[in-house]
């Protein structure tokens, strides 16, 4: 096994054994999916882990589908996708029009004479011109129903559909399958960035009951640590343990920032035939996983984070030492002045820059500020060079243990 076989920062794990700390979550996940109308919602911060959770799962179906759904242009284009996957699309959706349009006919002004020749005309229109008909929640959900096979359906990336017809007809959508859970063999999985259900649909979701949400929490040290235990018998190294407690302290619980360093860490320690892991390599990862963090999962902040100023880094290092998700506003404008000279009106235009470019959010209720993506926190460590990973304590003196203890401490303290 190599190294890029386990740390995977460009997909969820390809292993099942590499998925860590997920059982509670995973347990809900399985006993919503066999509950009947349930449809489960999957939510948390921008790269803990939601695809991969799911992904684990869906693993487990025959019939499946998983579908972004912030890369079709509207729900129209979700449901054929959701068709397609399923195998369902062509000859069933071909019967449903024409019946439809036959009922249309029946109703309508035909006189009997007519009748079959109009009825001619329209079945080969309708057999043509499938592109022309628009799929409707309604729509899809019959031809859903006459899928008999247990099946599965990820609806992921559900944020960010601001302009999008998606959230309002999926929630429809929803609804209508609940309703009618008795003849669906088909389940659904939403999920996307944010905290609830609302953070996905707004205000259109009308039956939070058949969607409860599974809010995915930071990792534990623990899951971290049993991680990269699997790592080190893999690929036969050892991360020196200075280094590892580094990243497990600096990855805020973010799997994602594990798998970016450890990624470049092991790379340039292969390419450099040296027979231990050391800090420098360490150092040159860091580097390398910030880059890359800012062109992927960070990517909309790229052309801001390399031109930050002196007093934009200082606003959110403040920010980012005391590793609180929420930080005093007053108390941050109060250490700029007194300890770092600069003015009020500076300090606020500056704030005001980080909240348009997407860094920070305040919440006026309580006076405090976060980081509006967590994530950012431990990559912007990097950059705003909080410790230097060459100066952290070297493993390889007799009395490492103890040496390693009190340096990580120290460390830490600094923070
Ligand atoms: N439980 C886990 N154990 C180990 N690695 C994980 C775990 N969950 C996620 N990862 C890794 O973390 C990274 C991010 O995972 P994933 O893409 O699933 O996050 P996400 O929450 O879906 O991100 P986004 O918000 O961008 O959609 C991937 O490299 C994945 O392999
Ligand atoms: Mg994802």
């Amino acid at each position: 096994m190599k190294f890029y076989d386990i740390f995977t920062p460009g997909s969820p794990p390809h292993r099942k054994d590499f998925l860590v700390g997920r059982q509670d979550d995973l347990g809900k996940l399985i006993n919503y999916l066999n509950s009947p109308g349930i449809h489960p919602i999957v939510v948390g911060p921008r790269g803990i882990g939601k695809t991969s959770l799911v992904q684990f799962v869906l693993d487990e179906y025959k019939y499946k589908s998983q579908i972004e759904a912030n890369t079709v242009t509207n729900f129209d284009e979700l449901a054929r996708c959701i068709l397609d996957d399923l195998g369902l699309q062509s000859h069933k959706l071909q019967t449903l029009v024409k019946e439809t349009e036959e009922t249309k006919e029946a109703k309508g002004k035909l006189a009997v004479a007519e009748g079959k020749l109009q009825h001619k005309k329209k079945t080969t229109e309708s057999q043509s011109g499938l592109s022309n008909v628009q799929l409707s929640p309604q729509l899809l959900k019959r031809q859903l129903m006459s899928f008999k096979h247990e099946s599965i359906i990820s609806i992921d990336e559900l944020d960010d559909l601001e302009h999008s017809d998606i959230p309002l007809k999926l929630a429809k959508f929803a609804k209508s399958c609940s309703n009618q859970s008795r003849w669906m063999k088909q389940k659904f999985i939403y999920s996307g960035i944010g905290r609830d259900a609302h953070s996905l649909f707004g205000a259109h979701l009308s039956s939070p009951r058949n969607h409860p949400v599974i809010y995915l929490a930071a990792l534990k040290k623990d899951d971290f640590n049993f991680f990269l235990n699997t790592a080190e018998k893999k690929l036969h190294t050892v991360i020196p343990r200075h280094i590892r407690d580094d990243i497990i302290s600096d990855a805020d619980g973010f799997p994602y920032y594990m798998h970016q360093v450890c990624f470049h860490m092991f790379e340039i320690y292969e390419k450099d035939r040296s027979k231990v892991i050391n800090n420098e390599h360490y150092a040159k990862a860091k580097k390398r996983a910030f880059d890359e963090a800012f062109s992927h999962f960070l990517r909309k902040y790229k052309y801001t984070v390399y031109r930050l100023q002196d007093l934009h880094k200082d606003i959110l290092r403040e920010m980012i030492v005391p590793k609180k998700r929420h930080y005093s506003y007053p108390t941050l404008e109060k250490h700029l002045l007194a300890e770092c000279g600069y003015s009020l009106k500076d300090i606020k235009k500056h704030f005001r820059y980080l909240m348009d470019n997407g860094y920070i959010a305040f919440r006026k209720a309580d006076q405090t500020v976060s980081l509006y993506d967590a994530l950012l926190g431990p990559f912007l460590r990097i950059k705003l060079r909080l410790k230097d990973p060459q100066a952290i304590s070297e493993p390889d003196m007799p009395l490492f243990k103890h040496l390693n203890k009190s340096a990580n401490k120290i460390i830490n303290s600094d923070q």
